[in-house]
């Protein structure tokens, strides 16, 4: 007869019956990394108690959320987004020494290949929005300038789309661009004011949101990734933090550390002839491990 190591499978015993059938698996980071999986799924079956309908519409989610994904759209990442795992997966991974500026979702629209643009370029491209001038400088956690290093940013239009999202619509690469700080470590750039933006809501994680009364909304921000040579590369935003939606962003963002003040100057100056925004934020770099 075979032996069976946990018994067979019973209401009480289902989690470490299917845990010891991986015990000889090759992979065993997959089998250690499925162990906890496996005993949080049953525990919460057990605490929910699903009728076999209930269960079979989870089912149904799940097949409508793979059915979304396309070569643009990762439908399995915003319900990720949704509910949190991504910022968790992110704050795991982006532990910073004291002193350095902390990281935020990647999010999906970012483009590898931007361009590189001089200091003090405009990245809106169709002139629409309320100009915002941005400047700051990239320092070391002892508070040395970096120079040369690299600061890929984009952001949404002023109605909330990124140019991916509105392709024929919005110039190709509107309001994004690479720059590389100068001798002092000081970047600057020109853009528009960002503001709130919804999450696509025309997948089955908008009906999610939907049927738990939550809102698909990011409150405004402008998004980095922060480089230098001896430096973890930093992702990141930054917020208004007048936003109406700061304190509800959909996919859990927002921390208290990047809030920057979009300041009204109702005079032109520093190259506008009207009215602008001004942002100044410098970021900290932890050094490479
Ligand atoms: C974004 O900020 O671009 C974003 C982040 C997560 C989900 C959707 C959009
Ligand atoms: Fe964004």
């Amino acid at each position: 007869m075979i032996a069976i190591e946990q018994g067979y499978f019973t209401e009480s015993t289902s989690a470490e019956v299917v845990i010891s059938r991986n015990a000889k698996a090759r992979d065993q980071r997959l089998a250690a990394a499925l162990a906890p999986l496996i005993r949080h799924m049953h525990a919460a079956i057990k605490e929910i108690e699903p009728t076999q309908d209930e269960w079979f519409s989870a089912i149904r989610f799940l097949t409508a959320t793979g059915h979304a994904c396309t070569d643009w759209r990762q439908e399995f990442i915003l319900l990720s987004d949704v509910m949190g795992v991504s910022m968790l997966v992110d704050a795991i991974n982006n532990r910073k020494p004291s002193g350095a500026s902390e990281s935020t979702v990647l999010g999906p629209f970012h483009l590898p290949d931007a361009p590189e643009l001089p200091l003090g370029s405009d990245i809106c491209l169709d002139q629409k929005g309320d100009p915002m001038l941005v400047r700051g400088r990239i320092l070391s956690i002892d508070g040395t300038p970096l120079a040369g290093a690299r600061l890929d940013v984009w952001q949404a239009n002023d109605e909330g789309f990124y140019d991916v999202q509105q392709k024929g619509i919005q110039p190709d690469f509107n309001l994004r661009g690479v720059f590389r700080t100068n001798e002092r470590g000081e970047y600057w750039f020109r853009g528009v004011k960002p503001k709130y933006y919804p999450i696509p809501q025309d997948g089955p994680v908008g009906a999610l949101l939907n049927a738990l009364d939550r809102h698909p909304y990011r409150p405004a921000h402008l998004h980095y990734i922060i480089s230098a040579d001896g430096f973890q590369t930093l992702t990141t935003h930054i917020f208004d933090p007048d936003d109406p939606y700061i304190a509800s962003d959909a996919v859990f963002g927002v921390k208290a550390s990047l809030m920057a003040r979009f300041q009204p100057i109702a005079e032109p100056g520093d190259g506008f002839d009207r009215a602008y925004f001004k942002v100044e934020h410098d970021f900290v770099l932890a050094p490479a491990p």
